[in-house]
């Protein structure tokens, strides 16, 4: 019987991907709420926030997701991240804006709306920027504790491909970076 080749795929998502500097300043966070919260903490060079989650995609289509990408109306932003929070039902801590910029959800809705016109697969659920900061831990409902805010500034946006190296970790690839228009003064 004839085996039928796997078209080969890559796990994909766009996200926000701050500077060195920018994500050692939200790592401050990281010790005190490991201490309240156990877990494991997630590397600071790999710190992000998700903006659309593409799953796997065909690798014969990853110039179509650059057109996509490219040329987007979208201004760039400063994001604050202000607190700490926990989700129970996938045990991650992460940080999250108090105030969510408009330019932020015009980004993301403009993305998504482009990549449904060309048949990329994208879950309903609705959008909740945050960056995660610990996985595997344990809190309650409780308030987490009070962080310094930490400022986020972009004026682009990025294709990461989440690869594993030959030991099976998990790691990231930036593979294209798609400039916004300049911030507003
Ligand atoms: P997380 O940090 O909340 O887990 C790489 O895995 C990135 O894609 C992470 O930021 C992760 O979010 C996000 N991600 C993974 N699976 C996802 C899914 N099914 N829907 C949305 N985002 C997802």
């Amino acid at each position: 019987m004839k085996q039928v080749e796997k078209t080969p795929t890559c796990r994909l998502f766009f996200a926000l991907w701050p500077s060195a500097a920018e994500c050692a300043a939200l790592s401050a966070w990281h010790p005190a709420l490991q201490k309240q919260c156990g877990g494991r903490v997630m590397r600071t060079d790999t710190l992000h926030s998700t903006l659309v989650f593409l799953g796997d995609v065909e690798q014969g289509r990853l110039d179509v997701l650059r057109l996509v990408a490219q040329g987007l109306n979208c201004r760039g932003f400063v994001l604050e991240l202000t607190t700490a929070h926990y989700w129970g039902h996938n045990h991650i801590v992460y940080a999250a804006p108090d105030m969510i910029p408009p330019q932020l959800v015009e980004l993301v809705r403009e993305l998504e709306s482009r990549l449904r016109k060309h048949h990329f697969h994208i879950e309903d659920r609705p959008y909740k920027p945050h960056v995660t900061l610990l996985r595997n831990a344990q809190w309650s409902d409780a308030p987490l504790s009070p962080m310094p805010t930490v400022t986020w500034k972009f004026n682009d946006f990025v294709l990461v491909q989440s690869r594993r190296d030959e030991e099976g970790a998990a790691y990231y690839e930036v593979l294209a970076r798609f400039p916004m228009l300049p911030a507003d003064a």
